[in-house]
């Protein structure tokens, strides 16, 4: 059955983790659907690893609509969250507007970065879920460092976390900060909370699929555990591949019609 943003809330309720990853076409989104994950996030990290860019300002809504359409015919199950891309949101018309087009191309519900508290509370108004995201804002951001380590900065993304809670979304996702921080707001939301380096005490987590996978070399941070290394394997299978074409090894008897 198809997840919906009342039973990811749930699972808050009932202390089961959510598990959330990013995918960006088709076969990987069917890989997670039938992974059985309960989040696919369609992030705008797709600018980085998949689009080639530096960083995720780049990311266009026309990229979002269509990597999210791709996602979507993927997926039965999970919920779906696509990013609204950099200066989608701006205005409280562009965000319902853009917000209802991610909508449209498959997405459940969509997440802005930081605390545009009156285009969240429209999109919202407007009957579509939204994600929070504090800590570290990729969009906006001038370097991947861990943020709220400092008192002043802690208290700032701890107050953000409650104004998103209090406009309406539905979780939150908590990005590049220390875990103790994490944990204290964790423990004072009622909404789920989802880390990407942000430690364990986070009510599920995300990672970008790309890294997981091990992927992408461009950048390492700490928390991108690396659960496979398709990066080397698939150099590998091409190198064996041209070897194999220039040595008139491929193809073979069984892989050519009779
Ligand atoms: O774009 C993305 O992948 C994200 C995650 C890092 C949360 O926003």
């Amino acid at each position: 059955m198809k997840k919906t943003v009342e039973f990811i809330q749930s699972m808050k309720r009932a202390s089961q983790k959510i598990a959330m990853l990013t995918a960006y076409d088709c076969p990987t989104a069917r890989v997670l659907n039938d992974a059985e994950l309960d989040v696919i996030l369609v992030g705008d990290s797709l600018g980085m690893v998949v689009l080639g860019f530096e960083d995720t300002r780049s990311v266009t809504m026309a990229d979002m609509l269509h990597h999210t359409r791709a996602v979507a015919r993927g997926n039965t199950e999970c919920l779906i969250v696509s990013d609204l891309p950099f200066g989608a949101y701006e205005s409280p018309s562009e965000a319902v507007g853009n917000a209802r087009l991610l909508r449209g191309a498959g997405a459940d519900a969509v997440k802005p970065e930081g605390k545009k508290l009156e285009s969240i509370k429209a999109i919202i108004a407007d009957g579509i879920p939204v994600m929070g995201h504090v800590g570290l804002l990729p969009q906006t951001s001038d370097s991947f460092r861990v943020h709220g380590r400092k008192p002043s900065e802690a208290a700032q993304i701890l107050s953000d976390a409650k104004a998103l809670e209090a406009a309406g979304c539905f979780a939150i996702v908590l990005e590049g900060i220390p875990a103790r921080l994490a944990k204290e707001i964790t423990a004072a939301s009622r909404i789920p909370t989802i880390g990407i380096g942000a430690g364990a005490a986070c009510d599920g987590q995300v990672l970008v699929l790309h890294d997981l996978m091990g992927f992408f070399d461009q950048f390492n941070p700490t928390f991108a555990k690396k659960y496979a290394e398709l990066g080397q394997d698939l150099k590998r299978a091409v190198t064996h591949y041209r070897s194999e074409v220039k040595q008139g090894l491929f193809p073979d008897k069984e892989h050519t019609y009779h």
